[in-house]
């Protein structure tokens, strides 16, 4: 395909709302989440600046998975407030996509075709073509776009919902314990391929995970949840790509350790 052919998908592409605006700033303001008598969230005050990669901690219960459904528009809050905002600081309805720990992928769709369904319908098949290519080589699998899912590996699938999240180029995407089912060396692979991706898409990311190790590798900030509030708000102030085993990285792993646990000792 030439230059001038490619320019022209991208304007139709965005034509259609298909590309991203920009990564989104998000602004939550003392938000709430109550299931009954169940108070999850008790007032969450956080504000994520565009193109940050924020993870999200906590035991299990905490309401982290409710956090990311809030925000995804999957749930409505109690009380409180959420915006997102365009570049200009405008408010804006920003394309959100998720990706969970389960791949959920269609089992009688191609690998390139699970990946459409990230565009949705109406899309012209030539732009269909042309961005689920591109976003398959993004994430290193082009030449699997004809398989079958059942025919992957766990990394392989999880991978092909990622290229499905992406696709659309979504201004936000929040990932929930994604690499969760993964076994240790796949998931120190993945890691290092969300750092690239979000590197090099520019995306607002927002990480669920239980791995603190995880959290302060790929992550500018990680926020703790306790009892539905923020109980550490931690900056991590390394460049990135990160290496594993960093002196620095682990001892912020011990703080953020500290503070899920609730050790006022420890840190
Ligand atoms: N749809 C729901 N209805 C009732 N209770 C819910 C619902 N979703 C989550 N909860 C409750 O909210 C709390 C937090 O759940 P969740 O956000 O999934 O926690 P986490 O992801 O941190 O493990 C739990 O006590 C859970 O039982
Ligand atoms: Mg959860």
């Amino acid at each position: 395909m030439t230059a001038a052919a490619l320019e022209r998908l991208h304007s139709e592409a965005s034509g259609l709302g298909l590309l991203p605006a920009g990564a989104a700033a998000i602004r939550i303001k003392g938000l709430e989440k109550s299931f009954g008598n169940n108070r999850v969230l008790r007032g969450i005050d956080l504000d994520i600046p565009a193109g940050q990669f924020v993870a999200v901690i906590g035991k299990s219960g905490c309401g982290k998975s409710t956090l990311l459904r809030i925000l995804m528009g999957l749930d409505e809050p109690t009380a409180g407030n959420l915006r997102f905002e365009a570049g200009n600081g405008a408010e804006s309805a920003p394309n959100a996509r998720i990706v969970f720990q389960e791949p959920r992928l269609l089992p009688w769709f191609s690998v390139a075709d699970n990946v459409a369904v990230g565009l949705g319908e109406g899309v012209p098949q030539d732009v269909v073509r042309a961005e689920t290519a591109a976003v398959l080589s993004e994430v290193q699998l082009a030449e699997k776009a004809d398989e079958w899912p059942s025919r992957l590996s766990g990394g392989q699938r999880q991978r092909v919902a990622l290229a499905r999240a992406l696709v659309s180029k979504p201004g936000v995407l929040a990932l929930d314990e994604p690499l969760g089912a993964l076994d240790a060396l796949t998931r120190i692979s993945m890691q290092e391929l969300l750092n690239r991706v979000w590197r090099e898409l520019g995306f607002t990311a927002v990480l669920v995970t239980h791995d603190v190790s995880e959290a302060v590798h790929l992550a500018d900030r990680v926020v703790v949840l306790d009892e539905g509030r923020i109980v550490l708000d931690l900056a991590v102030p390394h460049p990135h790509p990160r290496r594993h085993g960093n002196p620095a990285l682990a001892e912020l792993e011990g703080q953020l350790l500290a503070a899920i646990l609730g050790d006022a000792r420890a840190g």
